[in-house]
């Protein structure tokens, strides 16, 4: 079959992310310190001359027709566990009232599912591209909203972190219950090296297994929760002021509880553990847990800590993203 392709295409991109303090607790309503980093999502839409939207995501092998009137997904090939990603891009193409006929071509330099916002990057980019393909003007707070809801049709629960981080970039603090996001004013060269395994965590499953903790034993999360609070308003304090000896103790509490609520790992552990035994001031698991990715503070020692890591698992020396979603 041959398709005929409208030469007008649009191409936004939006950044990843890595959560400093305070994840799975920001889910109950608490604070957490998050950073964009330099690795983006990047999402193209093209006219088809048919009536079929297709979309290809790259990097994970998956491909599909949308329909965008009925909300469905016909899958065309990907493994089960990579397929999920065509639900953003269709709740994210619904958002906005797109109409069917879209080519969309789906690049993704970030890690995938390891906990470094790929989903609510695509999420994000998606809105953005399909909103300016349709002559439509959106706020980065509109966007950033929009994106929110896809994540929370699609995943049940979350909390508006990555969307926040995908649209605005920067390092942000968003206080108690999101009401708010503070963005820090923060020496962006901050000395974070990322670690990461190929073994996945699902986000929605990670955060289903802590809300039946909650459930179950109430008297002993809550308090749990409450530390998490305090110690990401007290690293809030310690970025702003520059105390890395600070930063790096809250980073170590803030895994051990993370470990406490049940979404740590052993590859993850060991990933924390060589990068303080190679001198990280701190280290912790990031985003949901369950595999995915550590981050390391490590003034003074970035090289060191990424060879370290590399030799057993993948890292790389985090940038933070000063630019949200943009247009290519
Ligand atoms: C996932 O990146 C972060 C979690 O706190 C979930 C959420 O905030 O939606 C685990």
């Amino acid at each position: 079959m041959i398709i005929m392709l409208n030469p007008r295409h649009v191409t936004a991109s939006a950044p990843g992310k890595t959560i400093l303090f305070g994840e799975h607790a920001v889910v109950y309503g608490k604070p957490a310190i998050a950073a964009a980093v330099d690795r983006r999502a990047y999402v193209s839409i093209r006219k088809r001359e048919d009536l079929r939207t297709h979309v290809n995501v790259e990097e994970l092998g998956v491909s599909g027709f949308l329909n965008l009137d009925k909300g469905s997904i016909e899958i065309e090939k990907g493994e089960n566990n990579r397929k999920g990603i065509l639900k953003y891009v269709l709740r994210a193409l619904r958002k906005i009232n797109a109409e069917d006929g879209l080519e969309v071509t789906i690049n993704i330099d970030i890690p995938i599912g390891a906990g470094l916002g790929s989903s609510a990057a695509v999420t994000v980019a998606t809105i953005q591209a399909a909103a300016v393909f349709n002559d439509i003007k959106l706020t980065r707070d509109e966007i950033s909203k929009l994106a929110h809801q896809v994540e929370l049709e699609v995943q049940g629960a979350a909390s508006p972190i990555d969307t926040t981080l995908s649209t605005h970039g920067g390092i942000i603090y968003l206080s108690r219950d999101a009401e708010e996001t503070i963005t820090l004013d923060i020496d962006s060269e901050i000395p974070i090296v990322i670690g990461y395994t190929s073994k996945r965590g699902n986000t929605g499953k990670l955060v289903e297994s802590v809300r039946l903790k909650m459930e179950t034993h109430p008297q002993v999360m809550i308090p749990l929760f409450n530390s998490m609070e305090a110690l990401t308003n007290g690293a809030r304090e310690a970025l702003t002021n520059g105390d890395h000896e600070m930063i790096g103790e809250f980073m170590n509490i803030n895994h051990g509880l993370l470990d406490a609520i049940g979404v740590n790992t052993q590859e993850l552990s060991k990933m924390v553990f060589e990068a303080r035994k190679t001198g990280a001031l701190g280290s912790k698991l990031t985003g949901a847990g369950g595999g995915g990715s550590i981050i390391a503070y490590c003034p003074g020692k970035i090289q060191e800590v990424v060879n370290c890591i590399n030799e057993f698992e993948n890292a790389f020396k985090v940038n933070i993203s000063r630019e949200g979603v943009r247009l290519e």
